[in-house]
């Protein structure tokens, strides 16, 4: 059989342009997407080495779905790139609680990701790409009180977080299971023009931002860079090369927090706990 990946959020931007050049490498491409009607398109652009798979990362039964589903589809995976994502959201919670931008980006990725080790963990060269965001740069200290706060949620700060956690989370996991064939990875696209901006404010800034926006082949290159390399370059982030926007893939450090071992087994627990997984590895 084909090498199998697994793509969540398939249907767009960064993660429909990711699905489209794995099927040119001869992969079979399952194409993870919340909504039906774009899945399936989806699936018929693709071809007949596609396969939809419906799934809402804010929901955890419909990730459980997901995942049984691929397991009586498939015995391994060779690479799952962890894509979907939201950006700059009015504030409201999943039913679990959980404020939608880190449910989406960041619980919900993770919840899935440990459930993918399974038909990962034996496949040799097997590897897992989370995406992240420049964004993860701009915070300085972590926090866990108050997340679920309407009163003080901040979209942007509240995705910078969502990023940070993705990266430092991936670190971490990748380091734990040094005894599995997996390894996981960290990408970034730079700025790259696509739908996820569409609730973002029409302000000076964002239109200045927006001038130096690339093309997503700019930025789906160092997801496959990433999943792809026989030269692996651990605990850094894989990003265009010409200041993390322009330009071939290259790798750069992430965010200093994400070296901090400490902080990283504080998130670890902490997030274990929060999506009900505490006894996972
Ligand atoms: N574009 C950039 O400049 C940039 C920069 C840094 C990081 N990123 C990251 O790159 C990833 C892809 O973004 P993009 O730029 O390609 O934007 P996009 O075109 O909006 O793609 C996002 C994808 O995620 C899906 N998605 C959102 N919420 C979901 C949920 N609850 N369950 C399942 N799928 C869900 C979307 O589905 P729908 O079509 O149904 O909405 C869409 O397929 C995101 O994680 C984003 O944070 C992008």
């Amino acid at each position: 059989m084909d090498k199998v990946v697994v793509i969540t959020g398939a249907n767009s931007g960064i993660g429909y342009a990711a699905a489209k050049i794995y099927e040119s490498k001869g992969y079979f491409v399952v194409l993870g997407c919340r909504n039906q009607e774009k899945g399936i398109a989806a699936e018929k652009e693709i071809g007949k080495n596609s396969k939809f798979i419906k799934l809402d990362m804010t929901d955890y039964e419909s990730i459980d779905n997901f995942y049984n589903n691929l397991t009586s589809n498939f015995k391994n995976i060779d690479i799952f790139y962890s894509n979907a994502g939201i950006m700059y959201v009015p504030f409201s919670k999943t039913k679990e609680g959980l404020e939608s931008t880190l449910a989406t980006n960041y619980f919900g990725s993770t919840y899935l990701t440990l459930m993918m080790l399974d038909l990962m963990k034996n496949v040799v060269s097997s590897r897992i790409v989370q995406i992240s965001s420049i964004a993860m740069y701009f915070i300085k200290e972590m926090r866990y009180e108050r997340l679920e706060d309407e009163s003080i949620y901040s979209p942007w700060t509240w995705y910078n977080y969502s990023n940070l956690y993705r990266t430092m989370f991936s670190f971490e996991l990748d380091k734990k299971i040094t005894n599995f064939e997996t390894d996981v990875v960290v990408a970034h696209p730079g700025v790259t023009r696509s739908r996820l901006y569409r609730r973002s404010n029409p302000s000076l800034s964002y239109k200045i931002i927006d001038k130096f926006k690339t093309n997503v082949s700019t930025g789906v290159a160092p997801v496959i860079e990433a999943s792809t390399t026989a030269e692996l370059k651990k605990e850094r982030v894989y990003a265009p090369k010409i200041i993390h926007q322009y330009g071939k893939p290259s790798t750069y450090k992430a965010n200093k927090l994400a070296y901090n071992l400490q902080e990283r087994e504080t998130l670890w627990n902490y997030t274990l706990d929060k999506i009900g997984m505490k006894d996972i590895l």
